[in-house]
């Protein structure tokens, strides 16, 4: 992409944000959660001082996946140490610190550690 085309995306795509009227597949996300709207995530709950695009609160995600507790058991026995439970952080670790709509997930955890968490 040249220099003036990458200026129009950018410049679209921040149109974009300014109407909330894009479909969440407008965006260069992972592969879950393609059809749904940018709403769904970025409530006006999550918005900070009107800003509505800030990453997600921990509650918005627990609203349609459950508790840290019950991914802990869902996860037990999978990718190994827990990444839903850890002596560190027990439930306090943000669910973007590891999973991420927009970009490349990554284990927190990784980086201190080298496990094998293979991330959704
Ligand atoms: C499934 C939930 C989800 C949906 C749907 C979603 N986002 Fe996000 N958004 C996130 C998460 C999580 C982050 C944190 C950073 C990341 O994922 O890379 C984020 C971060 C952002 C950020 C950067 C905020 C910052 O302060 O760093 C912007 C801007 C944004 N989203 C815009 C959008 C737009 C526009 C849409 C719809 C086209 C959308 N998002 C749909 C979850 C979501
Ligand atoms: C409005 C409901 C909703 C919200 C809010 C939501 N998700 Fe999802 N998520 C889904 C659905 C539906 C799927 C696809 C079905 C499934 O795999 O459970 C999914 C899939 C996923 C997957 C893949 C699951 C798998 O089995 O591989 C992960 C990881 C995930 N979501 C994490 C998050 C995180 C983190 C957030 C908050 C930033 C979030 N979700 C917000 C509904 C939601
Ligand atoms: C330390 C990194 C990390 C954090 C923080 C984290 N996750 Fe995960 N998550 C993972 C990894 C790694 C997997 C894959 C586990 C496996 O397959 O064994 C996973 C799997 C999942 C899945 C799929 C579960 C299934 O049915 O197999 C969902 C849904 C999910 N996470 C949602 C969340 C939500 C919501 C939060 C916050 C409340 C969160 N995660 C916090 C790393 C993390
Ligand atoms: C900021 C760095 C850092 C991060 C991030 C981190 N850890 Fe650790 N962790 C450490 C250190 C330092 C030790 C102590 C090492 C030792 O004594 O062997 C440790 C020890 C551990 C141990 C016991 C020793 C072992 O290696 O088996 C476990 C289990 C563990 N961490 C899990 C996690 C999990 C799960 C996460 C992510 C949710 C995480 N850690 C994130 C630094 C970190």
């Amino acid at each position: 992409m040249n220099a003036m085309k990458k200026i129009a995306a950018l410049a679209l795509s921040l149109g974009a944000f300014a109407t909330g009227a894009f479909a969440a597949s407008a965006m260069p996300m992972g592969k879950h959660h393609a059809q749904m709207k940018c709403e769904a995530c970025h409530t006006p709950q999550n918005a900070v001082k009107g800003n509505a695009f800030v990453p997600p609160s921990d509650k918005t995600c627990e609203g349609c996946h459950g508790s840290y507790k019950d991914l802990a058991k869902k996860t037990a026995g999978g990718s190994e140490p827990n990444p839903h439970y850890s002596a560190h952080y027990g439930t306090s670790l943000s669910c973007s610190a590891c999973h991420k709509q927009h970009s490349e997930p990554k284990s927190y955890c990784n980086n201190c550690h080298a496990f094998r968490h293979t991330m959704p």
